[in-house]
């Protein structure tokens, strides 16, 4: 969702601004602007749509000025138009924000009543009125007046947020705070840079420092500190390396992000299992914190694990593994879900959270409500040091590298991979091992290798489905959560209706709108419900539904029930759901592409989702 870059340095700040938004682009955004502060006024600039439009429309100014904080929003209060586009200005200050304030009506209210005017409808421009309420009437020299208004208005404030700001007063510094939404700083030779996520960082350094929540920032040329609210004294923050650098976050001659990232899933499954495979039957798998690791599950009786979106179908497929392979009661649930029911924890229950990005607000709400439940926690996270990795009690981190396409590919077989491994480590340590398993996985790359040498003919047959009315995905067991992944995957792609079904659920409801104009995609690759399924596949076929499937290669008799068919390489049932996962992203890839959709950035969607 929104996004956030500043600049305070020697070089000329609006390139690196626009730079950091159009890297941030990603996140999800409809509108975008920046602030400079131009010796005694701001320039500022806003424009509705694309960062283009914002470049487009500001190249004759900020020619010379070396302070900035720049914003890409994705509308929550107010529509998506210039006027409610960051930063908002309030007196003497500018603010751009991410994150949402719960009680802005009552505050916006009060301020009403005490003369303040508003221009906008967001909930934004109401932190930036009440901080230059408060600023007007606080004491000291102008920057003590603002550190005091910020933390005035901080205490009356309700929600999550990170902010950035600049004040006319205090010219040469840029103030910010992150309470529950991150910000990132790196200190380079020539000044100062400050985002919402690393990906605008990473042109310039690799070592950033992750702001602690509740603390205030102040960033000049030479440094930038924080100030703890308690003993009201500045401290520097630890600053951490980032293994990822900016050639990672380029296209590297591929049409499109998505499209890259679905051609490395190979490395990217060969990266997270790299050197941590057990080389004996004794063995396990090496995981980087393995003492806190045995610890974690030691006594483990249930293991519940909490996710969204494809992070969470990455979860469903996991229950099958932890029950047939550790025979641990797995419990799986929605982060939205969960995070508002009553549940009921057994004694020696593990909780787990899976997030690609590690700041979905539901799953992080999740793993506090979690927290105090007194649990032990892991998270399954992709992005290094995300909130969520750093909350949660162990970790167990993807090695994808930065998944920059809004719809999830190669974080999700990461995930799987990451789950797999977990899952048999957990039954090896509870007296179950599964060595023949883990060599599957050994030979996972190879055999994505194969899935992807397929790559044109899973493009070409997703082209064909753009005219179906709907698009129906069907599994059973582990391909069931495969099947509500591939049909999330069309949907978010496509903007057209798909939906996932457990092949046994047909009968009960969607088989009556099965009709040659409705196509069923059916993942069947031989495991123990093969012949189920191909019962289901007659009874669609009975109905005229056009059906394709994804089987086993060389498998005859599922061609002759099938109109098209799609062949996975010979595998092992663990390995499966990482395979088939595959052609259902070109699918929904060649459908989109065909359509003329924006692969990267599907309308109205958001990379990091960081509010409920
Ligand atoms: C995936 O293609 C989607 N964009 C979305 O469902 C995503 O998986 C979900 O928002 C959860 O995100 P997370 O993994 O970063 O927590």
């Amino acid at each position: 969702m929104c996004g956030i870059v500043g600049y305070v340095g020697q070089k000329t700040a609006k390139p690196i601004l626009l730079d950091g938004l159009s890297r941030l682009e990603y996140r999800g955004y409809d509108s975008a602007g920046f602030a400079l502060n131009s010796g005694g006024k701001f320039t500022v600039q806003r424009n509705a749509g694309p960062v283009q439009e914002l470049i487009d429309a500001s190249t004759h100014m900020g020619l010379s000025e070396k302070i900035g904080i720049a914003h890409t929003r994705w509308a929550t209060h107010g529509v998506p138009n210039e006027l409610n586009a960051h930063p908002h200005r309030a007196g003497q200050i500018v603010l751009v924000h991410n994150g949402i304030i719960e009680n802005y009506s009552q505050i916006k209210t009060r301020l009403i009543s005490a003369g303040v005017e508003f221009h906008s409808q967001t909930d934004t421009e109401v932190f930036a009125q009440l901080i230059e309420y408060h600023r007007k009437r606080s004491e000291g020299t102008p920057e003590e007046a603002l550190i005091h208004a910020i933390e005035t208005a901080m205490a009356e404030v309700e929600g999550h947020y990170a902010i950035l700001l600049l004040s006319l007063d205090v010219p040469g510094k840029i103030f910010g705070v992150q309470f529950g939404a991150p910000l990132v700083a790196s200190q380079l030779k020539d000044g100062c840079v400050i985002a919402s996520d690393i990906q605008a960082i990473i042109p310039y350094s690799n070592q950033v420092s992750f702001l602690p929540k509740g603390e205030i920032l102040v960033a000049a040329e030479g440094k930038f500190e924080v100030r703890d609210p308690k003993t009201k004294k500045f401290h520097s923050v630890k600053t951490e390396t980032i293994d990822w650098s900016a050639d990672k976050v380029e296209k590297n001659g591929y049409e499109s992000f998505m499209l890259k990232e679905i051609f490395q899933q190979p490395m990217v499954v060969a990266d997270t299992l790299s050197g941590r495979l057990p080389t004996t039957e004794e063995s396990n798998f090496i995981w980087d914190n393995l003492e806190a690791h045995r610890e974690l599950w030691k006594n483990v009786q249930h293991v519940y694990l909490i996710a969204c979106g494809t992070s969470y179908h990455a979860a469903m497929t996991a229950e099958y593994f932890f029950e047939k392979w550790a025979k641990l009661e797995c419990r799986v649930d929605i982060a939205s879900e969960f995070r508002y029911r009553n549940p009921v924890f057994q004694p020696n229950t593990v909780v787990g959270v899976i997030s690609q990005s590690g700041e979905t607000a539901d799953t992080l709400a999740a793993l506090h409500l979690a927290k105090e439940a007194g649990l032990p926690t892991f998270s399954i996270c992709n992005v290094p040091n995300s909130t969520i990795a750093r909350e949660s009690g162990l970790q167990y981190p993807t090695k994808a590298g930065p998944e920059i396409g809004v719809a999830s590919t190669k974080a999700f077989t990461a995930q799987l991979t990451v789950l797999s491994a977990l899952a048999l480590d957990v039954a090896h340590l509870r007296g179950h091992p599964q060595l023949t398993s883990f060599r599957d996985l050994a030979r996972l790359p190879f055999d994505l290798d194969k899935v992807l040498s397929q790559s044109e003919t899973y493009l070409k047959i997703g082209e064909t489905l753009k005219d179906k009315r709907i698009i129906l995905f069907v599994g059973r067991g582990t391909m069931y959560p495969i099947a509500l992944e591939g049909a999330l995957k069309f949907k978010e792609l496509t903007y057209l209706p798909a939906e996932g079904f457990a092949a046994g659920e047909l009968k009960h409801g969607p088989i009556a709108y099965i009709d040659p104009q409705v196509s069923i995609i059916t993942l069947a690759p031989k495991d123990e419900w093969y012949a189920k399924t191909i019962s289901n596949m007659e009874e669609i076929r009975a109905r005229g539904g056009h059906i394709i499937t994804l089987g086993t290669d060389g498998d005859t008799e599922i061609k002759k029930v099938s109109h098209e068919f799609i062949s996975l390489p010979e595998s092992a049932w663990g390995t499966q759901p990482i395979l088939a996962a595959i052609p259902l992203q070109l699918l929904a890839y060649g459908c989109a592409k065909a359509l003329g959709r924006n692969i990267d950035k599907p309308r109205n969607l958001a990379k990091s989702v960081t509010v409920e």
